[in-house]
């Protein structure tokens, strides 16, 4: 089969998940000679999120276009916040998709599988699927540095093989439209079961959903924090000020030119040491094809 474009969409809040998939996609259009296009649906705006609230399906693909879509695994899934996102803003109408997500060392467990459903789900064709392995945000310990130069061959040697595939599916039936391989199979349940619990270090239940950041007496009201922040919720007025959800991706901590954002949550940080005693081996990464 002979593709038309590579898409590379992605939610990001740190850049991980922006970097596997530019890679995994930039490689498939090189080997396809296809234009590469860049869907990145990390702030509100580009979600319909604004406050606006439009009315889905923004970005419309055709049979011979491939998607790889990413994002990152929060809690063992698609972050929860976002879903909506996957279930609004893509019409595959037949199109070729590579769910991919990227994760922080300690499991994907049902990320991947809630990808693939959602494009199946939405009028896209899964090929293939992949989780790599990248620095957990709460964490330098975790991943530190991944993905590295070895994990950027693997993603290289992934995206060969997903080319080859796409080539490799005969065009057939009576309007000339390709035949297409049953949806991928990937490591997960279905249905999914729920979201990962967090526990502490002594192992009791880690909650910390209304923990948001502070701020030192180091800001100089640059701005940054809110102009990066994937759910808008750092006031446009008061950037010390969090007047929405906080999902804890970390966004507004690492751009801050002066590290004046922090999060002191207790249980938080307790989570973190708990994953920094458990989950200190290097986590491999998995393909699907
Ligand atoms: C709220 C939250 C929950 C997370 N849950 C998981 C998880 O269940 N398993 C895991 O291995 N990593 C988890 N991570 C780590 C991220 O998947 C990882 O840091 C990723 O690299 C972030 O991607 P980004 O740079 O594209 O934002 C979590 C991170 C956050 C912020």
């Amino acid at each position: 089969m002979k593709l038309k474009s590579v898409t590379a969409a992605f939610f990001s809040p740190t850049g991980n998940a922006k970097k596997i998939v530019n890679e995994i996609a930039q490689e498939i259009a090189a080997q396809a000679q296809v234009p590469l296009r860049t869907i990145d649906f990390t702030l509100p705006e580009a979600r319909n999120d604004d406050g606006t609230k439009g009315e889905g399906a923004l970005y419309a693909f055709e049979p011979c276009d491939l998607v790889v879509i990413g994002t990152p695994v929060y809690a063992g899934r698609i972050p929860n916040k976002i879903l909506p996102a996957f279930q609004t803003l893509f019409a595959g109408n037949g199109a070729l998709a590579v769910p991919v997500v990227t994760f922080g060392n300690r499991s994907f467990d049902n990320g991947l599988i809630e990808v693939r459903m959602e494009m199946e789900k939405h009028g896209f064709h899964t090929i293939a699927g992949a989780a790599f392995v990248s620095e957990h945000v709460f964490s330098d310990k975790l991943a530190a540095g991944r993905p590295d130069e070895e994990d950027m061959q693997s993603m290289r040697r992934f995206a060969d093989a997903v080319a080859a595939k796409v080539r490799g599916i005969e065009p057939g039936g009576f309007d000339g439209m390709a035949e297409i391989p049953a949806p991928v199979r990937v490591k997960g349940e279905d249905p999914i079961p729920g979201y990962y619990r967090p526990l502490q270090a002594d192992g009791s239940p880690a909650n910390f959903l209304k923990a948001k950041p502070k701020t030192t007496k180091d800001c100089n009201d640059c701005g940054l924090c809110a102009g990066v922040c994937p759910l808008g919720s750092i006031s446009r007025e008061d950037f010390r000020t969090v007047t929405g959800v906080c999902i804890k991706c970390q966004a507004c901590v690492k751009v801050c030119p002066l590290h004046a954002k922090y999060f002191d949550d207790p249980v938080m940080l307790s989570h973190t040491r708990m994953l920094e005693e458990h989950y200190a081996r290097r986590a491999e990464n998995e393909v699907f094809l």
